[in-house]
């Protein structure tokens, strides 16, 4: 089996994790997902970046060893990258004793070979970057010079140190980057990283002598391996490197770094000459996307504009989060986030067009064919090109994905969904219903429906995975492959079950007023100021009742009058359902009541109670109904 080694940047232990990591993080876990999909053996790589002056620093304003800084962040990236639905195979930390003895290796090998020798460095550096600024690099109006990348006020160094002899590698790159045309996507950024080399290369000091918090150089123990050679070297460590076994030799070169255009230099100038120089390959791609914007300035702690994951969390499911994300931003483009597009891009995709489609098929086939498709099936020539249409687009769509382009590909994606849910209006089932002889087209219809819902579904998993496995479970399906799908006689529908819950803007909106920003703190990050305790939820008392009689008020379209058994008496309740719901659909059923509900008049009715129901922004109500077998009387908590 062709194996696909990817790995994500390994990000730094002084910020909590945030909408962009979470970016990188899951387009990787995608990438993962869709190649396994695809048949290769792949294995994925993430972790943190946990040494260096940067940290050190952080650490010290916090009170707290570097170690303890680090042990904190990494849980919660541990923890944001499970909620999310990220299947890493590995996480490395750069306090791992594998790693640090791996880059102690690659360090001497390649000071072995001739690249690495002792000098004085004397220049500016830059903390936030962990970058030596060069001195062409511009001053500040106080004659401060500034980081060329991020803007901050750099620091004034003087230190022995070992250079990496960078400047030997200048024509050797360029070759390398000619004969690997794709060895950086976009094509934008490859220009850029060719451009750069080709104005010359300095040699690189890989030693910091005034940082303490990093892995000592072999035989210089005063001294650390400046934090860029560290944990770029993960990408090997990780894979055994130390031993060189059979893990090394399976998995590198890697065949896909993924990164924003932050890092880049190091990852296509740096990491390929320190590899070339220790006689080992570089890695075969780089996949460079934009930045998470916010504000329309980058997210990023020091702008104070970051969003924590978990505030979206508390609102929607983790593949809301893994949709929007990829499929909002072009690759290589940068994307503003703002809540307005997140709730709205959510509703109107998954919501509606995907929720819609999969709830409506479901309810159908329950409602018609209780659940089996015993019933042979007719189609016309509207199903058959409903199939032909899946294969073009399951073709293009996979091309797409191949190329990174997860917007195009979900953007086509949802051309089609929509185009099936026009299918069911103009296919009127409910028409084919009203004539039994009609029976083999209704089935002929939704077994279509059935197939290309599973079919776009096993298109979908890489980026909704848990959604893809609630819409199997429904459809009884176990193939989550490609392709078009054949459909089993039997379901297990519930259709009144929503895959993506429709969720309030206002409350979502406050949440934001709540103030996303305060993520330092693992308990304050973003919670709404209206929570209750169970004793509060306890204060009203939901049981479940079942309707015995249903039927229409008098001159209010929208009220029914239904008599209901509560397990322990009858009772009357009057609800505003009437538009949508027909008595026959509810007798019988069992369904939610709260029944501590102080007693109301309408239209000369007394209602003792109240019918629980979703609402949607119209105010359409959808009542969920519990299973035949619930007890009634039975309390809802
Ligand atoms: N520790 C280094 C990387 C070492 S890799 C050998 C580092 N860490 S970082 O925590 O700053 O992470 C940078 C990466 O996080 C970016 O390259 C990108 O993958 C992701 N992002 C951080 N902020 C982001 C946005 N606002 N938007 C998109 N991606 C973002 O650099």
């Amino acid at each position: 089996m062709a194996k696909f080694y990817l790995t994500t940047p390994i990000y730094y232990v002084n910020d909590m994790p945030h909408l962009g990591h979470a970016y990188t993080t899951i387009m990787a876990d995608v990438i993962k997902r869709f190649k396994v999909m695809r048949g290769f053996d792949v294995f994925f790589l993430t972790g943190t970046d946990e040494h260096g002056q940067k940290i050190e620093k952080s650490a010290s304003r916090q009170g707290i060893t570097p170690q303890q800084l680090a042990d904190r962040v990494v849980e919660r990236y541990q923890h944001l990258w499970r909620t999310l639905h990220v299947e890493y195979d590995h996480f490395i930390r750069t306090t791992d004793e594998i790693h640090i003895a791996g880059v102690k290796k690659i360090f001497s090998r390649v000071q072995e070979r001739g690249d690495i020798y002792e000098g004085l460095y004397e220049g500016h550096y830059c903390v936030s970057c962990e970058l030596y600024v060069p001195e062409s690099a511009v001053e500040n109006a106080a004659g401060k010079r500034v980081c060329p990348d991020c803007g901050k006020v750099t620091e004034k160094i003087v230190e022995k140190c070992f250079f990496f002899r960078l400047s030997a590698y200048q024509e050797r790159l360029l070759k390398f980057y000619e004969e690997n045309p794709n060895f950086v996507v976009p094509r934008a950024r490859f220009n850029e990283v060719v451009s750069f080399v080709k104005m010359g290369l300095k040699d690189l000091s890989v030693t910091r002598s005034t940082v303490k918090w990093g892995i000592p150089v072999p035989g210089k123990g005063e001294q650390t391996i400046y934090v860029w050679f560290d944990a770029l070297s993960n990408y090997i460590t990780a894979v055994d490197y130390l031993g060189e076994g059979p893990a090394f030799t399976r998995w590198w070169p890697a065949d896909l770094h993924i990164m924003a255009k932050d890092i880049l230099r190091f990852h296509a100038v740096y990491w390929p000459a320190f590899l070339m120089a220790a006689g080992l390959e570089p890695p075969k791609q780089e996949l460079i996307h934009g930045w998470w914007l916010k504000d329309e300035r980058k997210m990023s702690k020091s702008e104070g504009n970051v969003l924590d994951p978990q505030i979206l969390l508390k609102f929607f499911d983790a593949d809301a989060i893994r949709y929007f994300l990829m499929r909002e931003a072009p690759i290589g483009g940068d994307g503003n986030f703002s809540h307005e597009g997140f709730i709205n891009r959510i509703t109107t995709d998954l919501t509606n067009d995907w929720g819609n489609l999969v709830s409506r098929t479901a309810g159908m086939i329950e409602k018609y064919f209780q659940n089996s498709f015993s019933e042979a099936a007719h189609y016309s020539d509207a199903e058959g090109a409903i199939r032909r249409d899946y294969i073009d687009l399951e073709a293009r769509v996979t091309d797409l994905f191949d190329h990174y382009q997860f917007n195009r590909g979900l953007e086509e994606i949802f051309a089609m969904i929509n185009r099936l849910n026009r299918y069911i209006v103009e296919a009127a089932p409910w028409n084919l219903a009203k004539d039994a002889d009609q029976a083999p087209r209704l089935a002929g219809v939704l077994k279509t429906l059935v197939r290309a819902i599973l079919s776009l579904n096993a298109l979908l998993s890489p980026v909704l995975p848990a959604a893809a496995r609630k819409v199997r479970t429904m459809f009884n399906h176990a193939d989550d492959g490609l392709g078009w799908k054949e459909v089993g006689e039997s379901f297990a529908v519930r259709a009144a079950e929503p895959l993506f819950p429709r969720v309030e803007s206002r409350d979502f909106f406050a949440a934001e007023a709540a103030k996303e920003e305060k993520m330092e703190s693992p308990t304050a990050s973003g919670v709404p100021g209206d929570l209750i305790d169970i004793t509060e939820f306890q204060k009203v008392r939901m049981v479940v009742a079942q309707v015995l009689a249903a039927e229409k008020v008098e001159k209010a379209d929208k009220l029914l009058k239904l008599d209901v058994d509560t397990g322990d008496g009858r009772r009357t309740l009057v609800a505003g359902i009437a538009l949508q719901y027909q008595p026959e659909d509810l007798v019988g059923r069992k369904v939610i009541i709260v029944k501590n509900l102080k007693p109301a008049k309408l239209r000369g009715i007394l209602s003792e109670g109240m019918i629980l129901a979703a609402s949607d922004a119209s105010n359409r109500p959808y009542i969920p109904f519990l299973p035949d077998e619930t007890p009634v009387g039975a309390i809802m908590k």
